[in-house]
């Protein structure tokens, strides 16, 4: 048995002002609220652009909200000549406790390759925050039935050369691309099939202890309406949720699926 606290994140994208931000944040608490949410029962996370940061975290601050937020990348470097980049510790500053790591999106059009996920992850815990490390293949591979090796592989190639204590505190996402934005989710049974196979090689290459702690959530037009049975999969411990996060109302449902 093992105690994984399940994880709702939302990952807002390249949406949202900081107005905006206040706007969903203030919804989000109310809607939990009212379902009298149990932050013990499912952990809710809300990853907003860089720019919403210091907005978000005056929110939960002043309101003593329970919501925990992060960023959707960070840079390897502490610090320097390096343009349009965010440090690991300006974001622990602002109280981020999450960060996303090598998103399908940044992958795709920031030609991020595993070598950098897996810096970016071991930056982010070392300045004490958690990585969400995603993973997920493409349409053509799904296709060709190799899935889950290519899954495998990214993970593996990330972590090279980690210790079964620090890959034990990530958190670890799949997400197929081909049903992030599509509307088109992976079944259940697709989520837990490759969910499961990370976990299975996360007890042959760490042990027991780290493949019972690692939480793995899913990813991809996860919703309202199939959090509940995603959820009930033994390797699913949670879902990283793009588009429905940005409306209060359906990311607190997502984030009361136990009830
Ligand atoms: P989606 O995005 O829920 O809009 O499919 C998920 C993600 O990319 O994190």
């Amino acid at each position: 048995m093992t105690n994984r606290v399940p994880l709702m994140a939302g990952n807002w994208k390249m949406n949202l002002d900081h107005l905006e931000a206040n706007h969903l944040v203030q919804g989000l608490a109310m809607a939990l609220q009212d379902d009298n949410h149990d932050y013990t029962a499912c952990e809710v996370l809300v990853l907003p652009p860089f720019t919403d940061i210091r907005t978000v975290q005056t929110i939960v601050d002043a309101d003593d909200l329970d919501i925990k937020y992060g960023a959707q990348d960070v840079s390897v470097h502490d610090n320097g000549a390096y343009t349009g980049e965010v440090s690991a510790s300006m974001l622990t500053k602002l109280g981020c406790t999450y960060v996303v790591v090598g998103h399908s999106e940044r992958r795709e059009y920031h030609g991020e390759s595993d070598a950098l996920v897996g810096a970016k992850a071991r930056k982010t815990l070392d300045t004490g925050m958690i990585p969400i490390m995603c993973c997920g293949e493409a349409l053509e591979v799904r296709r060709a039935g190799t899935h889950v090796e290519f899954v495998l592989g990214q993970i593996r190639a990330a972590l090279k050369g980690w210790s079964a204590g620090d890959v034990a505190r990530i958190v670890i996402a799949y997400e197929p691309i081909w049903a992030i934005g599509t509307g088109e989710t992976a079944t259940a049974a697709d989520a837990q099939e490759v969910c499961s196979a990370i976990r299975e090689a996360l007890r042959i290459d760490y042990g027991d202890t780290t493949a019972d702690a690692v939480r793995i959530l899913y990813g991809g037009s996860a919703k309202p309406g199939n959090i509940k049975e995603l959820m009930a999969q033994a390797d699913v411990d949670g879902a990283l949720v793009g588009g429905a996060s940005l409306k209060a109302d359906s990311f607190a449902a997502m984030a009361n699926f136990y009830a």
